[in-house]
């Protein structure tokens, strides 16, 4: 049985940039816009963050930036304009990430942007990024997408980066309580659009 003393850390905490967008780590500094992305309409809609949103959901998205790093499940990065690096526009994330020892695993990639990063291409940035940070450094073999059918949106950023869309998967998202068909894309390392 593998337990998460025997799980490899994921490598020591750094910042990821391309020299417009910066990945870095999320804090309690970021508290206020988190809840500001969090709340926002689409990304209820469209993400699993709770609704509504209380304290006790930030300190939680923190513990699994910090404590997913280290059992080497989750890979949370705040988004920022790499000119304001101190201001969080969003967050991307490597979820479900089963690093056992041996290169080739998998993870699901999720994303948001408040309305202030939007529409600047900051987002298909830090997509690429944290998925060849995932293939270099982590060793992963394939990157998993899954959107609620109809998230054009998050479909432009994801296909933009190199992900291809596999088809529909019937009722396979489940949402505030309501089953509602599901977008399903992967990435492997060749297709990645750096
Ligand atoms: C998904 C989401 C992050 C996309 O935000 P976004 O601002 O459209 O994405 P980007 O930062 O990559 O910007 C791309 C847009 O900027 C525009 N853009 C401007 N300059 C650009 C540049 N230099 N490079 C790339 N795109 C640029 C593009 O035209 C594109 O707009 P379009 O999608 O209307 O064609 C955002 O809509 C969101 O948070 N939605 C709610 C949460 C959600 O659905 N998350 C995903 C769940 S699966």
């Amino acid at each position: 049985m593998t337990t998460i003393a025997d799980t490899p850390a994921f490598p020591p905490r750094r910042d990821l940039t391309d020299g417009v967008v910066l990945l870095r780590e999320p804090g309690p500094g970021d508290a206020a816009a988190i809840i500001a992305g969090a709340t926002t309409p689409d990304v209820v809609r469209y993400t699993r963050v709770p609704s509504p949103y209380g304290a006790e959901d930030l300190e939680a998205i923190l513990r699994i930036s910090r404590e997913g790093w280290t059992a080497s499940t989750d890979a949370v990065f705040a988004v920022c304009d790499a000119a304001e690096p101190g201001e969080l526009l969003g967050l991307v994330g490597l979820h479900g990430a089963d690093l056992t020892g041996e290169p080739g695993g998998t993870a699901e990639v999720g994303y948001w942007l408040r309305t202030e990063g939007r529409g600047r291409g900051l987002m298909t940035r830090a997509v690429r990024l944290v998925s060849g940070w995932a293939f270099d450094d982590l060793g992963l073999a394939v990157i998993t997408w899954y959107a609620v059918a109809g998230n054009d949106a998050s479909r432009r950023v994801a296909v933009a980066a190199g992900y291809q869309v596999e088809g529909t998967l019937r009722r396979w998202a489940e949402n505030r309580g309501v089953r509602e068909d599901s977008w399903v894309a992967t990435l492997l390392p060749e297709d990645l659009l750096r």
